[in-house]
């Protein structure tokens, strides 16, 4: 077997348009989490440039709104909705995955929060920054799973960052302070294993 190279004409100062040129997207359906702000409006706006159908996935339905509206506008793609996710309650993102149906062949794993000041926990007991960047997208991921496996070439896409290993690690020992169990140690470290 060769091994060949993967190689890409884009860099630091690609614009999503320009990744996007000569796509076409006519008859996908698509979902961006934390479109309502930042990367995740440019990702659904170039997203339904290309003619896709795009859910914007957020927990400000208001802002949501008003980003749809606006893609609507500037794409002249009318299916662009909004749908009520919070990625730190699960309960949230289960009630997302079940008011979908049909096929889904794109879902950007785009939403997060960064460096958070103070510990803060979800409703589940974990650390924030970790139940939402991770556990909720993992979540999303796997309640959606049969969607993406009824598109015909689906594709699930996040976006990493260093910190989020330190956020794992602090999670781990707050985790572990609390009592945590085996079984959710074994998570984490799936966790690390899968962002790697
Ligand atoms: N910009 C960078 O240089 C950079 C670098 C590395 C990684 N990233 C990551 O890339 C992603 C996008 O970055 P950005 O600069 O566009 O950040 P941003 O403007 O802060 O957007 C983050 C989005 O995530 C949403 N969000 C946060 N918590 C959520 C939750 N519990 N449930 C659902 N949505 C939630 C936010 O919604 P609200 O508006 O409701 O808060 C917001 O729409 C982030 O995850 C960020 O950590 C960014």
């Amino acid at each position: 077997m060769t091994a060949s190279r993967i190689t890409t004409p884009f860099g630091f100062t690609s614009t999503a348009a320009e990744v996007i040129a000569g796509v076409d997207l006519s008859g996908k359906r698509a979902i961006v989490t934390g479109a309502s702000s930042g990367i995740g409006v440019e990702t659904a706006r170039a997203l339904a440039d290309a003619g896709a159908a795009v859910t914007l996935a957020v927990r400000n339905a208001e802002a949501g709104e008003r980003v749809a509206a606006e893609i609507r506008e500037g794409t002249g793609n009318g299916a662009v909705t909004v749908g009520a996710l919070d990625l730190s309650d699960l309960s949230s993102v289960a009630a997302f995955a079940a008011a979908w149906s049909g096929p889904l062949d794109i879902l950007v794993n785009n939403a997060g929060v960064m460096a958070i000041q103070e510990l803060t926990l979800s409703a589940s007991g974990h650390e924030m920054q970790f139940a939402t960047n991770h556990l909720g997208h993992f979540a999303l991921a796997l309640a959606l799973h049969d969607s993406l496996a009824a598109a015909t070439s689906a594709a699930t896409i996040g976006r990493s960052q260093t910190a989020v290993i330190f956020s794992m690690l602090w999670s781990c020992r707050v985790n572990m302070k609390n009592g945590m169990s085996s079984p959710q140690a074994t998570d984490i470290a799936t966790s690390i294993h899968q962002r790697a």
